[in-house]
């Protein structure tokens, strides 16, 4: 089959009342255009037109990544004139198009192939997706002659308060051949209340009986819901928030609140993890197998191992951990710490650039940067590696199995060796050699009877 797409996105998106163009608002961090745009690469078409117009160099540079032909639009005067404008990008083309708008993000690929392959089947020259929903407000409706044969499709604000009963709606996905539109797109009037092109207009082109048209009926409307408002935004993010979730429940993690639990597309976990309500995943994130994530942890971009356990409130951004790791509650990764096996992260721990070695230990109240904790370590509650001078960032370096006592102080530049020791509340300035303990703490003096003096000298006064 020889498909070209078009997806149109050029409108401003008025409803929205933002400052940021209507398609590039996020669902789940990736922006509803974006979601459009993959399904449109993943069935494979020999090009893709985009239609841009209203704010176009900032949706231009979101979509830098994606191999398509940028078609501007300007001025926009409706859907049908969108479709005119692709005109020249699909001039040597001639199979069939199907057209997409950017403000329907949840259609699934497997409904639009199943379109597509209908629309091949009935040998149609226009077919368009619809659905029946409970509630048509917005929608063009799908008008039908008594033996159910398809008249035309009447805009929401050109409809008749009959016509706004029909429940059927068009959902704003067409695959025509290529000849029938350029042959009748010019066609098409303004003679609306919107003084616009309609696209469904070409529906008006078939009733001739010149041309084959197909509507082809979805079952889940939630599918092809289209974004209007912020209310529908929402809407739409549940039902992709939701078929994310069931792909993952049916490869073996368990999610234990569907509702609460928010997981980007691009994000895999593997089988037998769990996770627990409140949880965001999102980002270039790979969870492995066995793990507990959860409730409510905040992972991006993060690697994640086998049998890791991350506990209650933990926050973790662009870190790596390997496996049988237990973190948190209330830990903070950032980017570019990296976790090696059985490392243990406690409560209170904040770890930046850092690497902390296998079995090595962080349990309280630390903060970590630009460090190279070896193997075996222990680092006591209340270690701070003092890494920034104010001018520039240090390294601290702790080798295999050293002891860092509570409340230490590391002044980077420094180095600790293999099997040192800290002793508590220490400053340490200078490298420890290996096997030493290093104490810097003045001596303690004892002031013989000085409570009681003190005591005394409150009740006479
Ligand atoms: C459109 C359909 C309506 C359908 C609904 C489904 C028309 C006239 N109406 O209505 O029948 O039920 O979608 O969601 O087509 N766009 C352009 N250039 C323009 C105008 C719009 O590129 O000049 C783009 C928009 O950016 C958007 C898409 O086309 O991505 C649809 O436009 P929108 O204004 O949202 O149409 P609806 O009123 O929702
Ligand atoms: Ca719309």
């Amino acid at each position: 089959m020889s498909l070209a797409v078009i997806i149109l996105a050029a409108g401003k998106g008025v409803r929205m009342n933002s400052e940021l163009p209507k398609v590039l608002h996020p669902i789940l961090k990736k922006s509803m255009l974006n979601y459009v745009l993959d399904a449109a690469q993943e069935i494979k078409p020999e090009r893709i037109a985009l239609v841009l117009g209203h704010d176009y160099q900032h949706v231009k540079e979101a979509v830098s990544d994606y191999p398509v032909r940028i078609v501007l639009q300007e001025p926009q005067l409706g859907t049908g004139h969108a479709v005119l404008c692709c005109e020249d990008a699909l001039r040597d083309f001639s199979g069939d198009v199907l057209i997409l708008s950017g403000d329907v993000p949840a259609v699934g690929v497997p409904t639009l192939r199943e379109f597509t392959n209908s629309h091949l089947k009935n040998n149609s020259d226009v077919s368009f997706i619809s659905a029946l929903v409970d509630d048509p407000g917005g929608y063009g409706r799908v008008l039908r002659n008594i033996e159910g044969e398809v008249l035309s499709i009447v805009e929401d604000k050109d409809a008749t308060l009959e016509e706004k009963k029909t429940k059927e709606v068009n959902a704003g996905i067409y695959c025509v051949k290529s000849s029938f539109l350029w042959e009748n797109l010019g066609g098409l009037d303004r003679e609306n209340s919107q003084a616009e092109y309609y696209l469904p207009g070409i529906i008006n082109f078939c009733v001739s009986g010149k041309y084959r048209l197909l509507a082809f009926m979805l079952e889940n409307p939630k599918e092809v819901a289209g974004v209007n408002s912020r209310e529908q935004l929402s809407e739409a993010e549940k039902t992709i928030r939701d078929g994310i979730n069931c792909r993952h429940m049916e490869n073996g993690v368990t999610i234990v609140d569907t509702a609460t639990t928010y997981i980007s597309d691009s994000v895999t976990i593997g089988k037998d993890t769990t996770v627990y309500p409140n949880t965001y995943i999102c980002g270039k994130t790979r969870i492995g197998q066995g793990c507990r994530i959860g409730p409510s942890v905040y992972v991006e971009d993060s690697l994640i191992g086998d049998n890791v356990e991350i506990k209650f409130s933990s926050y973790l951004t662009g870190c790596e951990v390997e496996n049988d790791v237990v973190m948190g509650p209330f830990c903070h990764l950032r980017p570019e710490a990296k976790i090696k096996d059985g490392a243990k992260i406690g409560n209170f721990v904040e770890i930046k650039k850092s690497q902390i070695g296998v079995g090595s230990k962080v349990p309280h109240l630390s903060y970590v940067g630009d460090a190279d904790i070896g193997e075996g370590v222990n680092i006591g509650a209340g270690t701070i590696t003092c890494n920034y001078d104010g001018a520039s960032k240090h390294k601290t370096v702790v080798e295999d199995n050293a002891f860092i006592g509570s409340d230490t102080m590391l002044v980077a530049p420094v180095r600790v060796g293999k099997k040192a020791v800290t002793a508590a509340g220490s400053t340490i300035t200078k490298d420890v050699s290996p096997g030493a303990l290093a104490i810097e703490r003045s001596g303690q003096k004892e002031i013989t009877g000085w409570a009681e003096r003190k005591r005394t000298k409150k009740r006479k006064s």
